[in-house]
C-alpha cells in the first residue's frame, strides 16, 4: 500500500520507491506537512516541529491563547491567505474582494486505488500500474461552506507523487479566488539550492543554479504560455548535489499557460515552495455549486543525484503522461522545408526536396508555414486555412499523393490559435480576436490571438482542423504558436471576469487538442511555439515531441538540450540538421557534428537537400542509417549528461544506455581547440559493472569504462565531434 492513514497519530504517510511524504492532522484540525525526503518508516514526524513563543507570530482562530502555536512558522500542507501566515501562500480567496480570508480545517479523507483525473486538464494516468493510489483530503472553511480537496496520486514504483487541488463553493455567496496554487511544499530545513531553466527565443532552458537566500525567489511566466524565458520545472536540492550524489527533488507543473513557482526562505530558515497558475492577472469567481480545479504538478525525490532524478522523471513521463501511440512506434525521420525555403516555395520545389529526401532514406516531408490563405510573409493569412493552390500549382491532395508515391509520409504546419488582421477570418469575425475594445492592439509577429475562451471559436478551430485533415493524407502536424499573450480581453466575457480569460484560453486550447488527439490518434503531433516556447509537461499529454528551439546551431543546441533533459524525456526533443553558416548565429560546424547533435532527439533535416554536396548526401545517408539502427537506444535509453556545457568549455559529452545495460552510446562535441592539448578523458555511466563491452574491436569491462573512462580522440577541426556505440558482449 503506497498510502497509509494512522488513525492514532492522525498521519497520512505516502511511500514511493525512493521517498516518503507525510501529512498530519493536528489537534486544531490544521493540516501540517511533517516530512518529505528519503524513504523512511511511518513514525509520526510531527516531533520535528518545535512550538515556541516567537514574537510577532500570531495565532489562528480557536487557538488564540497558545502563543507557541502559529501558522507563521508551522510547516503546512496548503496554506491560506489571512490566517496569520505571512509567507507566500497556496490559496487566496474570500467572499469579498478586499479581504480574502479562509481558515481551512480537516473535514474528511478518502484513499482509493487508481489515479484521480482532472477533466479538461492534462494529468498523469495509472495505465497498467495497479499499485497507483489516490489520497483525497477534504478541508472546509471554519465559517463558510467552502471546501478544498487536496489530491495526491502516488506512483510508488515510478517514484512520483502528483498533486492538485479542487476548490468548491457550496455556500450562497460567490467565492472570489485571487490565487490557487497546485501545491505547496514546506521544507523545515533550509540550505537549499534551486535550479531553474531560463532562456529566450532561440536560447531556451539554460541551466541556472542558485543558493536560496531569505526572501522570495520567483520563476514564472506572465506570457500566457509557459514561455521561452522561464520553464515550469525546478529542482530543489541540497547544496553540492551532483549528477550522481545528493538529495534533490524535481517539481514540474502540467500547465501551458502563465505559471508561477515561488520559493521563500523564511525568518527561521525554512523553505516553502508553491507552484501553480500565475496569480498576476488571475481572478476566478465561483458561484454556488461551482468548483475550480488547479492544474496538476508532479514531484519526484531521490538521494542519488540528478541523473537518477531526471531518468526517473523522464521514464514516468514516458509511461504515465505521454499518450500518443507514437511513443512506442518508430517515428519518421523527416525533412522540414522551413529553413530550406521559408515562405518562398512552389509545389515543384517541395517535390524536389521530397525526392532528394527519399534518395537519402528519410521517411517524411513536412510542409511548414506559407501553404494557406494569403501567406507569403508573416504579416497576413493566419486564420484562413484554405490551401493556396496557386502557390502549390496543384491541390494539397495532389501534392501529398505525389509525396506518398515517392515513398514518403507527409506532415503539415498549422498555427490554429492565431489570426492575422489581414485575413478573411478577421474581416468576418473581428470580435474573435482578444483585443481591448477601443485600443490599438498589442501585436506580436504582426498577429493577434483568437479568443479560445469562446465556445464558438473552439468549435471553429476544431472544424478548421477537421477540414484540413479530410482533404489529404496528412500523417503529422506541427502545431505552432508564435507570440506571447498580452492585453487580454474577451468580448464574450463580462468586464468583471476578464481575470478568468487567460486560464479559459488554456482550457480552450486543451479542448481543441483533446479533439485532435481523440479523433486522429494515428497522427503524430509536434508541439512548437517559436521553437520551445511552450515546452511543458502539460503539452506532453497531447504531443509526444516538441520543436526544441528555433536555434538549429549544433553548439548552442548543446546547452538547450542539456537544460531540457533535466525536465523532459529526450525522445520529446525535436532536433534537425540545418545548413551552415547557421541561419540564427552564422556559425559553421562540421556536418558530422550537426548530425550527432540532432540525434539527441527526434531526428530530421531542415535545409535545401538539393544544395547539399555529394559528400554531404553520403554523410546524411549514413547518419539516417545510424539513427534508425540505434533508434531504440536514442528513444528509450537512460540519458546521462557526462559533462556540463556550462562548466566544461573543452567538450560536451552525453550518453544513452539501454535500461538493461546491453547497449550504450557516447557522443562528444568539442567546443574549443588548443595548441599542445592535454589528453581528454570521459567516463561512461550506467553500464553493467562486470559486463564486457566491445569498443572499436577492443574489450573493456563496464567498470573500466565507468571508472577509468576512455581517452577521446584529438579534435581535428573546430567543433569536431566523436560518437561511439558499444554493445555488451559478455
Ligand atoms: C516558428 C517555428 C518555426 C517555423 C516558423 C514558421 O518560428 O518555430 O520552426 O515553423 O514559425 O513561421
Amino acid at each position: 500500500m503506497a498510502i497509509r492513514f494512522d488513525s492514532k497519530s492522525k498521519t497520512f504517510t505516502m511511500h514511493t520507491s525512493k521517498s516518503t511524504y507525510q501529512i498530519k492532522i493536528d489537534d486544531q484540525n490544521v493540516l501540517l506537512h511533517t516530512y518529505f525526503g528519503s524513504r523512511t518508516d511511518e513514525s509520526d514526524f510531527s516531533y520535528r516541529i518545535v512550538p515556541d513563543d516567537h514574537g510577532f507570530c500570531s495565532q489562528p482562530a480557536e487557538n488564540a491563547w497558545d502563543r507557541t502555536y502559529s501558522l507563521d512558522f508551522y510547516p503546512q500542507e496548503y496554506s491560506v491567505h489571512g490566517n496569520g501566515d505571512f509567507r507566500i501562500k497556496a490559496l487566496r480567496a474570500g467572499l469579498s474582494d478586499g479581504v480574502p480570508a479562509l481558515d481551512l480545517r480537516y473535514d474528511s479523507h478518502r484513499i482509493t486505488d487508481g489515479k484521480y483525473g482532472l477533466p479538461g486538464l492534462p494529468a498523469f494516468f495509472a495505465g497498467k500500474d495497479d499499485s497507483v493510489q489516490t489520497l483525497e483530503i477534504i478541508l472546509k472553511d471554519l465559517y463558510e461552506e467552502v471546501y478544498v480537496s487536496l489530491l495526491y496520486g502516488v506512483f510508488e514504483e515510478k517514484n512520483i507523487i502528483t498533486r492538485a487541488a479542487i476548490i468548491e463553493n457550496r455556500g450562497e455567496n460567490p467565492l472570489k479566488i485571487r490565487r490557487a496554487m497546485s501545491m505547496e511544499l514546506d521544507f523545515m530545513d533550509g540550505e537549499k539550492e534551486l535550479i531553474s531553466f531560463p532562456g529566450k527565443h532561440t536560447g531556451e532552458r539554460q541551466f541556472d543554479r542558485r543558493t536560496l537566500h531569505h526572501g522570495i525567489t520567483e520563476i514564472s511566466s506572465t506570457r500566457g504560455t509557459s514561455s521561452h524565458q522561464q520553464n515550469p520545472v525546478v529542482i530543489i536540492c541540497d547544496k553540492g548535489t551532483t549528477e550522481s550524489y545528493g538529495a534533490c527533488c524535481a517539481i514540474s507543473l502540467l500547465y501551458s499557460g502563465s505559471f508561477q513557482i515561488q520559493a521563500e526562505m523564511d525568518q527561521f530558515d525554512s523553505v516553502r515552495i508553491v507552484c501553480g497558475i500565475n496569480d498576476d492577472e488571475f481572478r476566478w469567481i465561483l458561484a454556488k455549486g461551482e468548483s475550480f480545479a488547479t492544474p496538476e504538478t508532479v514531484i519526484s525525490y531521490t538521494d542519488n543525484g540528478f541523473s537518477d532524478l531526471t531518468n526517473g522523471l523522464q521514464d514516468a513521463m514516458w509511461s504515465n503522461l505521454i499518450r500518443s501511440v507514437w511513443k512506442n512506434r518508430k517515428r519518421p525521420t523527416l525533412v522540414n522545408n522551413w529553413e530550406a525555403t521559408y515562405f518562398n516555395f512552389t509545389g515543384e520545389k517541395l517535390l524536389q526536396i521530397a525526392s532528394q529526401a527519399a534518395e537519402i532514406g528519410l521517411d517524411m516531408l513536412v510542409l511548414d508555414d506559407g501553404w494557406f490563405g494569403k501567406r507569403d510573409d508573416d504579416n497576413s493569412g493566419l486564420g484562413d486555412w484554405g490551401v493556396n493552390e496557386k502557390k502549390l500549382g496543384c491541390t494539397l491532395k495532389e501534392l501529398v499523393d505525389q509525396v506518398n508515391r515517392l515513398g514518403l509520409k507527409f506532415g503539415i504546419w498549422i498555427e490554429p490559435e492565431m489570426i492575422s488582421e489581414d485575413s478573411d477570418l478577421y474581416r468576418e469575425h473581428p470580435e474573435w480576436a482578444m483585443v481591448i475594445p477601443g485600443r490599438d492592439p498589442i501585436r506580436g509577429r504582426n498577429q493577434l490571438i483568437l479568443d479560445l475562451s469562446r465556445a464558438e471559436v473552439i468549435e471553429y478551430m476544431k472544424q478548421a482542423i477537421d477540414r484540413l485533415l479530410s482533404i489529404a493524407h496528412i500523417e503529422y502536424i506541427k502545431w505552432d504558436m508564435n507570440r506571447s499573450v498580452d492585453n487580454v480581453f474577451s468580448a464574450a466575457n463580462p468586464h468583471l471576469s476578464q481575470g478568468a480569460v487567460r486560464h479559459k484560453y488554456v482550457l480552450g486550447l486543451y479542448d481543441v487538442m483533446e479533439h485532435v488527439v481523440t479523433n486522429y490518434p494515428e497522427i503524430l503531433i509536434e508541439g512548437c511555439s517559436g521553437g520551445g516556447g511552450r515546452y511543458d509537461a502539460g503539452m506532453l499529454y497531447y504531443v509526444p515531441q516538441i520543436w526544441c528551439s528555433d536555434n538549429t546551431d549544433a553548439i548552442e543546441r548543446l546547452r538547450i538540450h542539456y537544460g531540457t533533459s533535466f525536465g523532459y524525456p529526450m525522445s520529446t526533443v525535436s532536433a534537425h540538421v540545418s545548413v551552415c553558416p547557421n541561419h540564427q548565429n552564422g556559425r559553421t560546424t562540421p556536418f558530422k557534428t550537426r548530425g550527432i547533435c540532432a540525434m539527441q532527439g527526434s531526428f530530421g533535416y531542415e535545409l535545401d537537400l538539393g544544395k547539399m554536396t555529394e559528400e554531404e548526401m553520403e554523410e546524411a545517408r549514413e547518419q539516417i542509417a545510424l539513427y534508425n539502427k540505434h533508434y531504440e537506444l536514442f528513444q528509450r535509453g537512460d540519458y546521462y549528461r557526462l559533462t556540463s556545457p556550462m562548466d566544461n568549455h573543452d567538450f560536451t559529452a552525453w550518453s544513452y544506455v539501454l535500461p538493461d545495460g546491453s547497449k550504450a552510446s557516447l557522443s562528444v562535441v568539442y567546443t574549443d581547440l588548443h595548441a599542445n592539448p592535454k589528453p581528454l578523458r570521459v567516463k561512461w555511466k550506467g553500464l553493467v559493472k562486470d559486463g564486457v563491452y566491445d569498443l572499436d574491436g577492443k574489450e573493456y569491462t563496464g567498470t573500466a569504462l565507468m571508472q577509468g573512462g576512455i581517452v577521446l580522440p584529438k579534435p581535428q577541426c573546430n567543433y569536431d565531434s566523436y560518437m561511439a556505440v558499444i554493445e555488451r558482449i559478455k
